[in-house]
Parts: C-alpha cells; structure tokens; sequence
C-alpha cells in the first residue's frame, strides 16, 4: 500500500474499479453489464466517475484479445498466468494510452497508483514499465503483427475465422465495425409523433441531428450520443431507443389490427412494442419471455409508450403447455437466444464470453423453439424467426434444416432491402458494417393451409 505521504493521482480509483469489470468479464465469465454492477455497488461516485469506470471498461475489453496478445510477447509468462486482475488493469491502461484522452504521463501514473489500490503493490513496477514500452513501442508491435485477427481486429480466432467463413467478401468490414462505438438509433413513435418533428426537436433540445435510414420508416440515426432521458418526450413515449436492423423485426412480420400475436423471446420488448406501435394497439399480443427480471422491462415500456395491447407472461418457449390457452396466433416472432455476433459493438464482452463451442448447442434450442412454436401457429399465419447472430449455423442452417422437416412450413419472401440486408439462404441479413445497423438475420415462414 502506498506510504501516507503517497497521495493517488487523481482517476486511479476509476481504473481500479474498470479492472475489476474486466476481470469479472475476462476471468469469472460474467456479463460487462453484471461486471460492472458488481464493482460500482456501494461505492459512492459522480456521474461522470460513473461515465469514466464504463467507458474505460468498454474500451479495455473492446481490445482485449489485443493486448493480451501484447502482454504475451512482453511479459514473463504472461500476467494471465499469475494473476487475471494485473492483466486487466493493464488492458485498461493500455486502452488509455490508445484512446488518448489525457497525457500519458498521467495515464502511467494512475494505472500505477490503481495497481495499488488493487493490492498489486508488487507489480507497480511491470505497470510502469508495460505502460512507458507500449507508448515508445505499441504502434510497431501492432504493425509487425500485421493481419493476425486477434491483434488486428481484437477478435478470437475462432470467431474471426468463422465470420470469414461464412462472409469473405465482408469480413474485414464486419470486424471493424464490430471495433467501432455504435450509433444511436430511435424509433420514433408515429402513434403520437412523426420523425421529421421529432428530429426537429432533437436539434433544438440538445444540438444533435438525426437522420432517416431508407427502408426504415420509424428510424432515425442518431450523429452524436445522448443521454435516453434527453431525448424529447422519453418519458411520454415519443421515441425508443432500437438500433435500426432490430427496426425490420415488426415490419416484416406484419401483424394487423385485430390479430392474436406471440412474441415468444420477448424481453426487453423493443420488437413487441413496435409490434403494436404499428398496429395502433390493436394487437392481442402475449410477450412471451422465460427470465422475469427481464421481463419487467417488457411491461415498463408497455406503460411509458401508453401501449395496452401486450401481455407481458413468464414462461418457458420450449413449454407451452405452462403458458398457451390453446387458441393459436396468426402471428409468431422468435427472437431467438444466439450467440449475439452481430451486436459486438454494442457488447464487447461477447468476444470473451461466447465459445466456439457454443455455437452447435445454440443451434440446436434454435431448431426447437422452431419446432415447438410451430403448432401454435393457424395455417395461413407466419413466423418470423430472428437472431442478432451474424453465423450462418444459427440462421439460414437453422432454418432451412425447420423447412426440410417441416411440411407445412413454406419459406416467403421479404424484401429486397438494398443497402440495409442481403439474401442468406430463406432469409435476409443485416451486416455490421457502413450501414451502421447491428447483425441481424430475419427468417419469414408461411404455415400452409387454408387462413
Ligand atoms: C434476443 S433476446 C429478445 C429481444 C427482444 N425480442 C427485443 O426485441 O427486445 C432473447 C430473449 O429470449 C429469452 N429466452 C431465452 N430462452 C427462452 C425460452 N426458452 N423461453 C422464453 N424466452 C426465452 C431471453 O430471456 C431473452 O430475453
């Protein structure tokens, strides 16, 4: 611990507590956002201290799989070896120095001093030395590593393989823009605004301009980020914030007034409400979702947006004799659970946390709520099957492999959406990349039969 006349240079505390988040992520297995809560619980912080320990956070393990590769090359058997939390403090000074925010002599130093908040006294001497090298010698370390994905894009090999698998022609594009911070999206609420005002309103409230997206008629994207409770008329339900691709769910599946609609995997529910947004409200729509923590969102946006036609019900998909009344719905969303490929900007941890492995047996309770939801549907009605997933084994295999076993399912088509999605398979996906939206597969199949 540092002597009395040892005073901590001003931010070490928000490194400090930055690197514990990583290390949750990168060593316990836990979620950014569970990470982080678990660090800033009790301590008594500003807002902007708040805003500091976050972004620091997200930068760090935004380039983790970077400067892991890095402190391999530098250090002695790696800091991983001896002690996960040293080498998230570390990525987290490193991300500074990167991110340029401030001198780097005050970086050096407060990474320091963190390493002794954080116990890790004896190492304040390999912080230093890592720090001051990578400020003389980062750069041409990274330009020697030259196209290798984990030092280039920050990604896993395993997932950067598969993505240029599955995609090669845009690849390189996905995985740079899966290391960008990602834009703001707003649906506009036409039942009590429309976006042209609502921009309007923007610019004049906070200085920020909005721009419509083709294809998307509720969307803006937003140039600059801003707080949710400044955006004009938040709390009476003007506007949510859903990035764009997410924005295509509703559209697609059409539900009209006076249809009975699941939405099977429903929470946080920014789908269901734009469900029935659309539909002026007049949806009789069960928002389906098996985690009730989540599910408590589903029914708070329900009752900012003023929107009475949505059930929010606790219930596992896979079981729907726990739940269904047994009159079926013309309408089914399956926003399946997936490996969230497509949404790495938003949610850096997922390079972390997501395995190779993981992904056959995602595939597979993809092929079974297909296969469960499948009777609850009347002939004649549709399903559309979504995934943030960027992997083609959870979405045009999962799919196709439903239609060849499924007799009464018929593939429909939707679209062509140039410049938002391109054809995969039966469906269509959105690729993270100049367009600006996240990774999204969508999937519309028709039940065959007389309506
Ligand atoms: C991709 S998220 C849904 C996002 C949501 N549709 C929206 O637009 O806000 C997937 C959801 O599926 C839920 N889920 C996972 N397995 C489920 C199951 N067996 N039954 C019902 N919900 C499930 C998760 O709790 C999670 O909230």
């Amino acid at each position: 611990m540092p002597g009395p006349a040892h005073r901590p240079a001003a931010g070490s505390l928000a490194r400090a507590l930055a690197a514990r988040a990583v290390d949750r992520v990168a060593a316990g297995g836990a979620t950014l956002d569970a990470a982080l809560a678990a660090s800033l619980a009790g301590v008594p912080l500003e807002d902007r201290d708040r805003a500091q320990v976050q972004a620091l956070a997200y930068g760090a393990l935004r380039w983790f799989h970077r400067y892991r590769a890095l402190l391999a090359d530098w250090v002695d058997a790696g800091p991983r070896d001896r002690d996960g939390l040293l080498e998230a403090l570390l990525a987290v000074g490193l991300y500074q120095l990167d991110a340029a925010g401030q001198p780097d002599y005050a970086i050096v130093s407060a990474t320091v001093d963190a390493a002794r908040q954080l116990g890790q006294a004896r190492a304040a001497g390999l912080v230093n030395a890592v720090l001051r090298r990578y400020r003389r010698e980062g750069a041409a370390w990274v330009a020697a590593a030259g196209a290798a994905p984990d030092v280039a894009y920050s990604h896993p090999r395993w997932l950067a393989e598969a993505i240029a698998t599955d995609w090669p022609g845009a690849a390189e594009a996905m995985l740079e823009a899966n290391q960008r911070h990602p834009d703001l999206w707003v649906r506009v609420n036409r039942r009590r605004t429309d976006p042209g005002s609502w921009a309007a309103r923007l610019l004049a409230d906070t200085g920020v301009a909005a721009s419509p997206a083709a294809g998307l008629p509720d969307a803006l994207r937003l140039a600059a980020p801003v707080p949710v409770t400044a955006l004009p008329g938040f709390a009476e339900g003007d506007a949510s914030v859903q990035d764009g691709a997410a924005q295509l769910a509703a559209p697609l599946l059409g539900a009209l007034p006076g249809m009975r609609v699941l939405d099977a995997c429903a929470a946080p529910g920014g789908k269901a409400a734009h469900l029935l947004e659309l539909a002026d409200d007049a949806l009789d729509l069960t928002a389906l979702d098996i985690d009730p923590v989540r599910l408590a969102r589903v029914s708070e946006g329900f009752a900012r947006l003023g929107l009475a036609g949505g059930r929010a019900v606790a219930g596992d998909a896979l079981d729907p004799a726990g739940w269904w009344d047994g009159r079926p719905y013309d309408r089914i969303l399956v926003d399946a659970p997936c490996s969230a490929t497509g949404v790495i900007r938003r949610h850096p941890d997922i390079k972390l946390l997501r395995r190779k492995a993981d992904i056959a047996g995602l595939a597979a309770r993809q092929g079974q709520l297909l296969d469960r939801l499948w009777p609850l549907l009347k002939p004649g009605g549709r399903l559309l099957y979504a995934t943030c997933s960027v992997l083609r084994a959870e979405n045009e295999v999962v799919v196709q492999a439903f239609l060849d076993r499924e007799p009464t399912a018929v593939a429909t088509a939707m679209g062509p959406l140039p410049g938002l999605a391109e054809p995969a398979g039966p469906g269509l996906q959105c690729l993270p990349g100049p367009g600006g939206v996240d990774g999204f597969h969508y999937a519309l199949i028709t039940r065959a039969g007389p309506p």
